[in-house]
């Protein structure tokens, strides 16, 4: 399918249209971005399109989730570009809505998530997961969806806004979809763009630590020096600052000393003045002959 794709603006608007595909007895799927669309948004577009009968792609940037008015208005806005880019996958929606219809008038509501929002990013954005918590949990509202996908890029905003629509009972599946890299590896993010020539060719390297770390700890090796050799790495490879490289626990991001369950290695560095973030499995080490890492659950 191509063509044009239909944008809605209001809540109003967004509900009429979903009303209708009710009636029809379609699955909803939304997929919430704040545009500057790339491959990896697009993944979760199509994993949707694979999934549900209707397709609705949020773009809202939202002010609540910024830790600075600067990087606020520094943020990519390309509605244009983006909607040229879902009309020919079949996407049926884009829902834009007017910052009114988000936070109108009087709003005074916080969705703010313990546990899983402390911590990794949390440690250093603070009250960024409320706001994402918050504008979530509206436009999960919203647009009424049955099942909404989320990249791995952004592992504890994933674990935040399942924790959220679980605990408020709203019907909704959260589906994982995995990062999207080019080719060397680095993770597509929108912020990519604001890397100079010299930090682009740079920028690769944290994931490629971050992979053969993880394969280390997931060897056996110990957590603690291994991921203090990783730190080393990642500022001799010519990042500037390594905000946190941790292994967590998988299913609730816990902290973990040893690697003894399904893990992930989680990082946030920055590299000039554009912070990136990355996240890998740690891999269970299977040797023949040999038992192997045996996670627990
Ligand atoms: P945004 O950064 O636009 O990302 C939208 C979705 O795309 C998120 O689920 C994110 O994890 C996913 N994504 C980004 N880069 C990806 C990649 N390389 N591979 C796979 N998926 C990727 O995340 C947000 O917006 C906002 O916080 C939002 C959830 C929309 C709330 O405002």
């Amino acid at each position: 399918m191509s063509g044009q794709i239909p944008i809605v603006r209001t809540l109003a608007g967004l509900r009429d249209i979903t009303a209708g595909w009710r009636r029809e007895g379609a699955r909803i799927a939304v997929v919430p971005t704040m545009g500057a669309l790339h491959e990896g948004h697009l993944s979760l577009v199509r994993a949707a399109l694979a999934e549900a009968d209707r397709v609705i792609v949020t773009l809202f940037v939202n002010p609540r989730q910024f830790n600075s008015p600067a990087d606020l208005a520094a943020y990519p806005r390309t509605e244009e570009s983006d909607a040229a880019r879902l009309a020919p996958l079949g996407t049926d929606l884009l829902y834009a809505p007017d910052a009114d219809q988000v936070y109108p008038e009087g709003f005074a509501t916080t969705v703010s998530v313990a546990g899983v929002s402390e911590g990794l990013c949390g440690a250093f954005r603070p009250g960024h997961f409320d706001g994402v918590a918050t504008v979530v949990a509206k436009l999960f509202l919203q647009t009424g969806a049955d099942c909404a996908f989320f990249g791995e890029k952004d592992f504890q905003q994933l674990h935040v806004v399942r924790r959220m629509a679980r605990d408020l009972d709203i019907p909704i599946e959260v589906i994982a979809c995995p990062t999207v890299r080019e080719p060397d590896g680095l993770a597509l993010s929108s912020r990519n763009a604001r890397l100079s020539q010299t930090e682009r060719a740079i920028a690769p390297k944290l994931a490629q630590i971050l992979f053969s770390t993880a394969e280390r700890l997931g060897a056996g090796a110990s957590t603690a020096s291994t991921l203090e050799r990783a730190r080393e790495a990642i500022l001799t490879a010519g990042f500037r600052d390594v905000e946190y490289l941790e292994m967590r626990a998988e299913a609730d991001l816990s902290p973990l000393d040893v690697f003894d369950r399904p893990a992930r290695l989680l990082v946030a560095a920055w590299l000039g003045d554009t912070r990136l973030i990355d996240n890998v499995e740690v891999p269970p080490a299977v040797r023949p002959g040999k038992p192997s890492v045996t996670p627990r659950d």
